[in-house]
Parts: structure tokens; sequence; C-alpha cells
């Protein structure tokens, strides 16, 4: 039987050493007995983390070449068909589906624990009236962490946009779905009960689950990253909020927006997708890191979106959107680079016919995410490999010198 190791020759020093690999992987910290003088062994430079595993995990798989994701096994297109975004988040975070009592008892828990403390709302209030959500989300989950201080005992274990157009905060009502009561936070007027539109309220769901998990990207690497310093989960997440919120991440949704309404018509899209390929910016919600091939989830919300635009009307946006992806598509610059459309490029479209602004998308994105972080940093914190995240560097600065007076400097 075929060794289970990796022979490496150094040819500085003519030595051979023999590396084991498991599960595919070899142990960065085995290369540093590869040396030259007894100080400078050798590491792995890999900015990005472009071939690099940063933990084991048995929560989500992705075959980024065949464009298939999985959660706890489970194929995204079956959950996206048949289950519920508090089912998929119990699945995510316990690793099986639940029985019928355990659903109800989770849902119920979740249900009957969605009002905030009042001062989280005097906190709210001190942001000024454009804030940006994803900016009050995560300063308000990290503040979270002085309102629930036993949270720091970490082994014992939705009203920005109301604020935004000066509306008094909706508060939660126990009788409706997770997607619905969401739905009932953001748009509940003066009526007595609001009645969620059952296409809408299903078709948040679908985005929630679709959303829910994606391995380690780069969010759920912070998550990861700051949560192995051992700070309570609210400021670990109020930092994976943070990654999120970047263009080239979870503020892709907000980006493809704005990008559209920039392109303005679809006789422009030519002259777009020319100025993308001379290097002026990019064609966002196109390209994903490991996705070579067509991100599954942007399929399937294609056809939630079908099913939104039933009821709200179509967007105009839409055609602009059908255009980048029909000429994207047969472009070989796109093809090439295996540039296919990501989980952002529709999903704005979609929030936005439901009449979400804009800057409130990231937050979409973030709140379901938000059971894969906590399932992944519970991963982490009881995965015995796992240590304080603390990479190395390869330096290239000056050598040491000494100190130049003021009045000898150039
Ligand atoms: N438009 C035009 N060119 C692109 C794009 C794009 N969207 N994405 C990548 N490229 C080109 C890039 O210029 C480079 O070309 P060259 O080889 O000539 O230099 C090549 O493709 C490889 O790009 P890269 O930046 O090395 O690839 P990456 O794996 O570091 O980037 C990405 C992944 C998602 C940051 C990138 O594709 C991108 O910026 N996309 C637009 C932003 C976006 O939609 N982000 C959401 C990602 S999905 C949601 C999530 O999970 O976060």
């Amino acid at each position: 039987m075929a060794s289970e190791t990796l022979t490496i020759i150094d040819n500085r020093t003519g030595k051979q050493y023999e590396i084991p690999v498991k599960n595919g992987a070899i142990k960065a910290t085995d290369l540093f007995q590869i040396k030259v003088t007894e100080d400078d062994g050798i590491v792995s430079y890999d900015p990005g983390f472009m071939n690099t595993a940063s933990c084991q995990s048995k929560i989500t798989y992705v075959d980024g070449d065949r464009g298939m994701l999985r959660y706890r096994g489970y194929p995204i297109e079956q959950i996206a068909e048949k289950s519920s975004y508090l089912e998929t988040a119990y699945l995510i975070l316990y690793g099986e589906l639940p029985n019928k009592s355990q659903l109800e008892d989770w849902t119920h828990n979740i249900t009957f624990h969605s009002i905030i403390h009042e001062n989280i709302k005097k906190l709210i209030d001190g942001f000024h009236h454009d804030a940006h959500p994803m900016g009050i989300l995560l300063s308000t989950v990290g503040a979270l962490s002085t309102f629930y201080p036993e949270a720091k005992k970490i082994f014992d274990v939705k009203s920005p946009y109301r604020h935004s157009l000066g509306l008094p905060y909706s508060y939660p009502d126990n009788d409706l779905s997770y997607p619905g009561n969401f739905l009932n936070m953001l748009f509940k007027m003066t009526e007595l009960k609001y009645k969620p539109h059952p296409v809408l309220e299903r078709a948040l769901d679908v985005l929630f689950i679709l959303h829910a998990d994606h391995e380690q990207n780069c969010s759920t690497n912070a998550m990861r990253g700051v949560g192995s310093s051992q700070v309570d989960p609210y400021s670990a997440v109020a930092a994976a909020a943070a990654a999120l919120y970047g263009p080239l991440h979870g503020g892709a949704n907000e980006a493809v927006l704005r990008m559209l309404m920039e392109i303005g018509s679809k006789n422009n899209v030519p002259e777009f997708i020319k100025k993308v390929k001379g290097g002026e910016g990019r064609l966002m919600g196109f390209g994903h890191r490991v996705y070579k091939n067509y991100d599954p989830r942007a399929k399937i919300i294609k056809d939630v979106a079908d099913q939104v635009f039933e009821v709200t009307g179509r967007n105009p946006l839409l055609d602009i959107a059908l255009d980048l992806e029909r000429i994207a598509l047969s472009d070989d610059y796109f093809i090439k680079r295996k540039l296919y459309p990501n989980v952002d490029f529709y999903s704005g479209l979609i929030y936005q016919s439901m009449g979400l602004p804009m800057d409130m998308f990231p937050v979409l994105f973030a709140i379901p995410r938000t059971s894969g972080w906590i399932a992944q940093w519970e991963e982490m914190l009881t995965d015995p490999d796992q240590k304080l995240a603390r990479p190395k560097q390869v330096y290239l600065g000056a050598q040491k010198r000494d100190y130049v007076p003021m009045e000898k400097r150039s």
C-alpha cells in the first residue's frame, strides 16, 4: 500500500524529510523542521488562505468545481425546497435534523426570546438617521455582550431599518413564523395585526436558508479567529459582521444593485462589460473564490425571484441583470476565469422588490449567517487542535539599524 506521506528533498541542504499526509493535508508545522540554520524553519506563505485549511469541520461542504453545497451532508437544493430557516439553523448547529418535538421546542424558544432590552433601542436611537444599517448592526451586536455578561462564560455553554425611516420600533409577534415576524418588525404600520404575504414570507425563509452557512469564508474566518481569543460570542459575531460588510463579501448584494442602477439601461451593458474587462471595476455578484461553476445558491435564488416578482411586479433592473449575465457567460474574459453569478447577483433585486432599501441588504445576509457563525465558533472551541489564531509572517523589512537623531536625517 502506498505510504500516506510526502517526501520532501531540500535542495539547499540535500536533506530528505517524510511528512505525514492526513485527510489530504500536511501540517504546516511539520514544515518547520526543514531548516538550513537552527532558526530558519520553512513556513508556508499563503496570503488570503488560497490553499490553506485553517480548521477541520463537519458543518458545510462546498465543491466549487461542481457547484455543490451541502449542510451537514444535505444538498442545498433539498433543504431550500423542503426545510425552513429555523429547522436549517438547528441542523447546522446540532448536526442532525430535529424530530417533531425538538423542532417545536427550538421554534418556541427562539420565538419567545425575540424581545431585546429596551436600552438597546436607546443605543440605536443614538445613530445618525442615515447611518448604514450594517454599521448599526455590528456595533449593536458588539454592545449586546455588555447586556449579557453571562455570555463571557463561553464554555458553559431589526431595528436599524425603522430607525432610518423614523418609524417606531415594531415588537415581535409570537404568532408569526420566523421570517413572517421579521417582515412584521420591518413593515408593520398601524394595523393591529401584521399579515405577511405567504409568497414573500417563504421567499425570505429560502433566502435565509441559502445564507445560513458557507464553510470557511472571510466572515467565518473572522468569527473563528476572533473567537479563538476566547472572547464572548457577541463580540466575535460583531467582528464577523464587520468582515461580511465589505463589498467583496456580504456587501456585494448592495454593490450589485448600485452597479445595476449605475448601468441604468440594457443599452449600456456592452460598454460596462468592456470597462470591467479593461480593469475598470468588477462585475459585482460575479466570481467566487471557491465556485468555479455556477453558484448553486444563485440558481435557487433565480427561481425565488420569479415567484416574488409575480407578487411585487417585475423589478425593472432585472432586464439589465439578465443581459449582464447573458453577455458575461458567453464572453471569453469571464469564461477563461470561470466567473459565474454568485449568491449576491439576484438577491438584491428580490430584497428591493420586497421594499427593502439597498443598505439593508448586507444585514439580511448577516442575520441568517449568524447560525453558521455560531456553529463554526462552537466547533472551534471544542476542537482540541485549535489554538489562539496567530499567523506567521515572512519578514522582508530592514535588518537591525541604529536610531538616527533628527538633525542627522536627510
Ligand atoms: N469581475 C471582473 N473580473 C473578476 C471578477 C469580477 N467580479 N472576479 C474576479 N475577476 C478576475 C480578476 O480580475 C482576476 O483576473 P486576472 O487573473 O486577469 O488578474 C481573476 O478574475 C481572479 O480574480 P481574484 O480576485 O484573484 O479571485 P478571488 O478568488 O480572490 O476573488 C471574489 C473572489 C469574490 C473576491 C471576486 O470574484 C470578486 O471580487 N467578485 C465581485 C464581488 C462579489 O460578488 N463578491 C461576493 C462573493 S459571493 C458571496 C460571499 O460568499 O461572500
